[in-house]
């Protein structure tokens, strides 16, 4: 059995004998509200690694630095060992959840221009907002590496969202976490799937994403599978 090095809310990582490679398994738990709220989503761990290998492979080939090297199995992907930057990287280009609350704005209200956020990824704090200031204060993040993230997540919001577009999806929002690799560099790693981020279909505004389990709206798996069908055409 490879030792287990992590396990999170949502995957598990595992050693492999390359010190530089980790193999992230993928399972069907879904929390919400920072771990408040459990269950299980059938089948997400597949469906994620499927959603997240896409995506990754799309950024890919537009140039964007990402830890993934090959999926392996069903739930497993071989990545590249990095080092989290403790940063969850929201961005957002329509009011939704948390801004849609905080700014007193309906949900669907579409930004002039996208938002990036900062929170500090920390569970028992609960994720706490912060910004580049914070980052660089407590050494969670260098100036170098706040700028690249930015324009990183600035390129990768782009590419995403005419993708996503000339599928009928709307990308509402979405959350990324970066980490640096065995030579230092700012790389994508973490995940894209709908546990984070909000997709919307372009004609209804119906939720395809993990708001359906946050929000008992049902028909959970369902969404997911719409994701996949529409990504890949299958
Ligand atoms: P929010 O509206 O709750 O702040 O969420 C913004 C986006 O970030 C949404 O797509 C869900 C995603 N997200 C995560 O992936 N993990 C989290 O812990 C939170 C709070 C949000
Ligand atoms: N993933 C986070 C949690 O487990 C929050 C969320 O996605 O709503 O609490």
């Amino acid at each position: 059995m490879a030792e287990m090095l992590y396990e999170g809310k949502a995957k598990k990582v595992f050693a492999t004998e390359n010190p530089n490679e980790v193999v992230i398994y993928y399972k069907d738990d879904a929390t919400a509200f920072n771990g408040l709220k459990k269950g299980t989503i059938m089948d997400k761990g597949i469906m994620n690694n499927t959603i997240t290998t896409f995506f990754f492979d799309l950024l890919g080939k537009n140039g964007i630095p990402h830890h993934q090297i090959k999926k392996l199995s069903e739930r497993e992907s071989l990545c590249k060992k990095v080092h989290i930057i403790p940063l969850e990287v929201v961005t957002r280009n329509i009011a939704a959840g948390s801004l849609a609350k905080k700014m007193g704005v309906e949900e669907g209200y579409v930004l002039k221009k996208p938002i990036i956020e900062f929170c500090y990824k920390n569970d028992d704090l609960g994720d706490p907002m912060i910004n580049d200031d914070y980052a660089e204060a407590f050494g969670i993040a260098t100036d170098a590496q706040v700028q690249e993230i930015k324009a990183l997540t600035l390129k990768i919001n782009d590419i995403l969202k005419k993708f996503l577009a000339e599928r009928k999806i709307r990308l509402v929002d979405f959350k990324m976490e970066f980490g640096t690799d065995a030579d230092g560099k700012v790389i994508l790693a973490d995940e894209i799937t709908p546990d984070t981020a909000r997709l919307w279909d372009w004609d209804t505004n119906e939720k395809l994403d993990k708001d359906r389990f946050r929000r008992d709206l049902g028909n959970v798996e369902e969404a997911y599978h719409e994701v996949i069908r529409r990504l890949t055409g299958k």
